[in-house]
């Protein structure tokens, strides 16, 4: 209605504008017809009294001849009429004739053109005719027409002037009011169904829509400008040059002001184990929960993940939940009990069996049992009702994190189908080929396409699962936007580079480099200038160590000069000791490790420094900052953040990294040393390249290095993830639909 008010009003004021500028045009254009029209009236007049007035004249009948004048001005029009012998005479008239014309000036009035007179009666019209043509000195007619009528009839045609503009302005605007509205409603209709990745992806029906194709167009130009306003939003995210935990609070407090946010990882954040009669609260070493931290404490959230500590029941409430962390609480854990057979299906069999190695391309045989299938749907499930019952709004945020997840996404949409939830995959995506393997693939491509956004460290992930969707199930891709319409829902495929935090916790940096340098060589027995290597790794067949040990054992074959002056430390973290491939690898590492020393450590200290336990972060940065280089080996792995660690320790800007290029670090990191760790030849001679590498090239290598980390480092990372949810949420609020829009 108010469109219509608005565009009703100007266009009438336009036409009455117009009507008022034509009005003195068709004035004029009337007076000249009327005027015409009178001619040729005088004219009629002059011939049809001509004979009488002659037959009067010649029989000196001037009574006669004025009762003939009176007959004839009987005719509304004719005004007045008189004759005139000669100019001095006085003339027979009726009484009508104005005084302003007298037999004396009739010469005014003579000639073929009109002549009007303004006089006191109003406007006239007067001709002269000659009467005896045959005669020397002939008589002359004179005609006065009234011309007020012309007036009134220009008064009437303003008027009708008037009348059909407004009728005009009418019709034009009830009939524009109606198109637009019809053309809004269907523009409305296509835009939501198109932003729902509906309607203009779906195959039309063969009889509806047909107005379609010309509708693309459109449809497609605002999805562009939706795209450069989230430019927009991504251009706030590059300028914010320093991320920190901060940043990241206000990004939160700014576009996600008030958003209930959960997050799901199978790992909790805060562990409770008993030791003796004291129950200890420990936060695990993982890149994931320095993350994701921040933003649980700035929104105070909830963190659901599986409670695995040994006194994790005895601190939680009646609901599971346990406030963290636990000497100033932010947020809470809720926690979900797995039985010991949910654990081995869920997690140690279809995630760690099945999924881990089909993604991880290390030549270990992925292991599917539908045993452990069921397991892991049943799991997912449970999380999925714990994600319900933690939910306070119809609409939260939902950070899912990893393989151990993939059905979640989907149950997360059937119980919350407002929720917006974002799904980060840490491991690598294989190519569709490798995927194929998985019996349930097209179940798990279905459970992740419920996600909102779908995060991978690298770009090859994002195409290899979109490859994948596209070989395995009717859904519909867009390559351009990196889209996947499935079931109604769009899921935006996204390249999230995972990273640490920076800057690097001081109190892990406190000792010196020169102090860390000597303490590690006296611990380990070696002299003050040993060369020393590191290595820190979960003890995970995906990791390369046994590839690495290789490296260093032809290093020794190819350089000698390195026997006794070269170590390697491996720190080892026991992990997933439960599946039996994990502990044939520790035997192969153990095994290999031993052979080597025993080849070598008879000339000096052992070269290989094997230790399979965890460490504190703060002994694993002190060794990152007494090493010559950092050996980073993975067959394949999403990230590897050791490689942006060991970068982080070091603000003496010296000390070499050698990168796997199989890692998603080493799309981030080339100014490391790029290795195929396949390549025993060639890692020997990184190696050796590393220890011999001058001081200057070490400080502008990792300088480089370091700039990159501190720039992306893991704030942005979650940053960016919440700032494309928070302009979803806010087009999806727009569009009067929330959860799956495209960004
Ligand atoms: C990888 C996975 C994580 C996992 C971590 C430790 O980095 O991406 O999700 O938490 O390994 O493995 P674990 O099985 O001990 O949790």
């Amino acid at each position: 209605m108010r469109l219509s008010l608005r565009f009703v009003l100007p266009l009438t004021l336009v036409l009455a504008g117009i009507a008022y500028a034509v009005a003195p045009l068709v004035d004029r254009l009337t007076l000249s017809w009327f005027v015409h029209d009178i001619d040729t009236r005088s004219s009629l007049v002059a011939n049809t009294v001509q004979v009488p007035l002659q037959e009067l004249l010649a029989a000196n009948r001037k009574t006669k001849i004025l009762e003939f004048f009176n007959r004839i001005t009987r005719d509304e029009r004719l005004f007045a009429i008189g004759y005139c012998a000669s100019p001095t005479d006085t003339g027979l008239t009726t009484h009508s004739l104005p005084p302003e014309i007298g037999c004396g000036n009739l010469q005014r009035w003579e000639g073929p053109n009109s002549h009007l007179l303004l006089s006191a009666k109003g406007p006239l019209h007067v001709t002269v005719w000659p009467i005896g043509s045959d005669d020397a000195s002939p008589g002359r007619l004179v005609l006065v027409h009234d011309m007020s009528f012309v007036t009134r009839r220009s008064e009437e045609t303003k008027l009708y002037l008037f009348y059909l503009f407004m009728g005009l302005a009418a019709v034009v605007s009830l009939v524009t009011v109606v198109i637009a509205q019809l053309s809004w409603r269907g523009w409305v209709a296509g835009m939501r169904s198109l932003l729902r990745g509906e309607g203009l992806l779906r195959q039309p029906a063969p009889d509806a829509h047909s107005d379609l194709p010309g509708f693309q167009p459109i449809a497609r130009d605002l999805q562009r400008l939706i795209r450069e306003l989230e430019t927009d939003a991504h251009a706030r995210d590059e300028s914010q040059v320093t991320w920190s935990p901060e940043s990241l609070r206000a990004i939160l407090r700014g576009e996600l002001r008030g958003e209930d946010v959960i997050v799901v990882s199978n790992r909790e954040p805060w562990i409770h184990e008993r030791r003796g009669d004291r129950i200890e609260a420990h936060r695990p070493a993982s890149g994931l929960v320095t993350a994701l931290e921040p933003i649980m404490r700035a929104c105070s959230g909830t963190w659901i993940a599986h409670g695995s500590g040994s006194a994790d029941r005895e601190v939680v409430d009646r609901h599971d939940r346990v406030a963290v962390p636990p000497e100033k609480p932010a947020y809470r854990i809720r926690r979900v009990w797995l039985s010991a057979e949910e654990e081995a299906g869920y997690y140690y069999g279809f995630s760690n069996e099945g999924l881990w190695p089909l993604c991880h391309i290390a030549h270990v045989r992925p292991t599917f049992r539908s045993s452990d299938w069921e397991q892991y749907v049943a799991v997912n499930r449970k999380f999925a009702r714990a994600v319900a019952s933690e939910a306070k709004t119809r609409d939260p945020i939902v950070l899912v994190q990893d393989y151990h997840f993939a059905l979640l996404p989907n149950m997360i949409r059937a119980e919350l189908p407002d929720a917006t939830v974002i799904t980060f995959w840490h491991i690598p995506w294989p190519n569709p080929e490798s995927f194929a393997i998985c019996p349930w693939r097209n179940e798990v491509l279905e459970g992740m396409l419920g996600s909102s956004i779908l995060g991978f460290h690298t770009q090859s992930h994002c195409n290899n699962f979109v490859d994948t969707v596209d070989r395995f199930i009717e859904a519909r891709v867009d390559r351009e936007a990196f889209t996947v319409s499935f079931g109604g829902k769009l899921t935006a495929v996204r390249r999230y580079p995972i990273s640490i935090a920076w800057p690097p916790d001081a109190e892990i940096l406190q000792k010196s480099v020169p102090e860390c340098r000597s303490e590690a060589r006296r611990l380990n027995d070696f002299p003050p200038e040993h060369k020393l290597g590191i290595g820190v790794d979960r003890l995970d067949y995906t990791k390369g160590i046994i590839e690495r040990f290789r490296a260093i054992e032809r290093l020794l074959e190819l350089k000698p000069e390195w026997i006794g002056r070269f170590s390697f430390v491996q720190i080892a973290a026991p992990t997933r000791a439960g599946i039996e491939e994990y502990q044939h690898h520790e035997a192969q590492v153990r095994a290999m490790a031993q052979r080597i020393n025993g080849r070598y450590a008879r000339r000096g200290p052992p070269p290989i420094v094997l230790k399979i336990e965890q460490h504190e972060a703060r002994e694993v940065y002190a060794y990152f900052r007494a090493a010559d280089v950092c050996f980073v080996s993975s067959l394949h792995d999403g990230m590897n953040l050791v490689a942006k660690e060991f970068v982080a320790a070091r603000d003496d800007d010296q000390g070499v990294l050698m990168l796997s290029q199989f890692t998603g670090a080493a799309r981030e990191l080339p100014e490391a040393l790029i290795v195929n760790p396949y390549d025993a030849d060639q890692c020997a001679a990184a190696l050796h390249l590393a220890l011999t590498m001058p001081a200057t090239e070490q400080r502008d290598r990792m300088r480089l290095m370091r700039g990159l980390v501190a720039e992306f480092n893991v704030f942005r990372w979650a940053g960016r993830m919440l700032l494309d949810a928070a302009a979803m949420r806010r087009r999806g609020r727009l569009i009067g639909k929330n959860g799956s829009v495209e960004i």
